[in-house]
């Protein structure tokens, strides 16, 4: 006999409990189980949901694997309950080719924590002005199917419109980091508004964002073609996709954790852990993209899980890198914000941090329902924990961690990939 695991009287999505047995990967069997030789999980009063996926992380490697590498980056996904990270493509070298997708691909394979699947860069070296081996890097074994210049947007609307076009032909979809330059500004640093004037500080307005998507939909509705908004900030955007959906054009979003809860206010201290693009925006917006998660026109929770070094991060606000960390704390932060406040149930939570990911990404072995036949990419999350986050816990390679000190509910207790358990009791297997 295979080895099984036999997951005890868990609640699923937080509905009625029951057993999980798993046999090569796969969910077995549901319901009272009686499995003697299987290795037993005890999830009395813990939730399953399915394992979550993010759609926008940076690892780091090639390049700077002082501040991540997939390893320690993988191993910050499994803590977080995570069971496939997208790993964002402006790193050093740019992915962007075949080859360096396949690498990208294959160190997570050997780390083999989590599925990491490389996005590929939109542009050549992210310049904006070429388009990067689209085609190649999807029929790559890597299979890439999401393209993004994160960090940088992709802001010639003639570039966007190939680009669109051109994944068409593969099912493949372009996540814009959306930030017009010539209104956000080389050297702004933080959101416009009547703080930034106080504080001395450059900052850009949500409107900067807002344009390029209420142009982006428009292509999406031109070409036919799919965008993603990766990192939704403001009201103003929840308007446009609002509206976008509304006419069916193939318009998909996520938003981070920070701008779930974290607002503009923490920047008067200067500390530039809270420095973030896009920046951390007021209250309202904060509001707009809860209720806009809750009622679907907001898609996913994405991290943009940023590490950097203390020597890029340390200086003063103007001059720190743009960036925080998010993996291990997501799942936290959005029970925090988004159940304890009803505006979602742990089914909701499935939804946003694993079935639309993986399907927005197209990630077959993702994102599926608790049911006998699906892979065992399983989360097993204690709802009713505590946890005071302390920066020094943690297993990334950095520590611009903005939830240091803060305490959250909801603690992942246990990750599992393809039924091979990587997180138990909370910890690295
Ligand atoms: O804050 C950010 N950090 N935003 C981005 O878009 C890029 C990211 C990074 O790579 O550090
Ligand atoms: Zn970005």
């Amino acid at each position: 006999m295979t080895d099984q695991i036999l997951v005890k009287g868990a609640s699923l999505l937080g509905a009625a409990s029951s057993d999980l047995l798993i046999s090569d990967g796969v969910i077995a069997e549901i319901g009272s189980v009686s499995a003697p030789q299987a290795r037993v999980i005890e999830a009395d009063g813990l939730v399953a949901l399915p394992g979550l996926v993010d759609l926008h992380t940076h690892l780091r490697e090639p390049g700077r694997e002082d501040a991540e590498t997939i390893l320690t980056g993988s191993q910050a996904a499994a803590v977080g309950g995570f069971t496939a990270v997208l790993a964002m493509a402006n790193t050093s070298p740019v992915t962007d080719t075949a080859e360096a997708a396949e690498r990208v691909h294959d160190l997570g394979r050997t780390a083999g924590l989590v599925d990491v699947q490389p996005v590929g860069a939109v542009t050549r070296g992210l310049g904006g002005q070429e388009l990067a081996e689209l085609g190649l890097m999807a029929r790559s074994r890597a299979g890439v199917k999401v393209f993004s210049d994160d960090g940088r947007c992709v802001a010639d609307a003639r570039v966007m419109r190939r680009a669109l076009e051109y994944v068409k032909g593969f099912g493949g979809v372009v996540s814009q980091h959306a930030q017009d330059p010539d209104l956000a500004g080389a050297t702004s640093c933080c959101h416009e508004g009547e703080l930034s004037g106080r504080l001395g500080l450059p900052g850009w307005p949500g409107v900067a964002e807002e344009v390029i998507v209420a142009r982006d939909v428009m292509l999406a509705r031109h070409t036919g073609s799919r965008v993603h908004v990766a990192h939704a900030s403001t009201a103003g955007t929840v308007e446009v996709l609002r509206w976008a959906k509304g006419l069916g054009i193939e318009v998909t979003a996520e938003v981070t954790p920070h701008h779930l809860l974290l607002t503009t206010d923490l920047l008067s201290g200067y500390d530039p852990t809270y420095k973030v693009n896009p920046p951390l925006r007021p209250q309202e917006d904060v509001e707009a993209l809860r209720t806009a998660l809750a009622d679907g026109t907001i898609d996913a929770v994405a991290t943009d899980h940023a590490p950097h070094a203390r020597h890029d991060k340390e200086h003063a606000f103007v001059d720190a890198a743009f960036g925080m960390l998010g993996l291990e704390t997501a799942l936290p932060v959005v029970a925090t914000v988004m159940v304890e406040s009803g505006l979602l149930d742990w089914a909701g939570v499935a939804r946003v941090m694993s079935a639309n990911p993986a399907r927005i990404a197209g990630l077959g072995q993702h994102g599926h329902d608790i049911a006998v036949g699906s892979p065992a990419n399983l989360t097993l999350v204690d709802p009713a924990a505590t946890v005071t986050v302390d920066r020094d816990d943690s297993v990334s390679l950095s520590r611009n961690n903005p939830w240091h000190g803060r305490t959250l509910g909801a603690a992942v207790h246990a990750t599992l990939l393809r039924g091979v358990p990587t997180v138990l009791e909370g910890k690295l297997v």
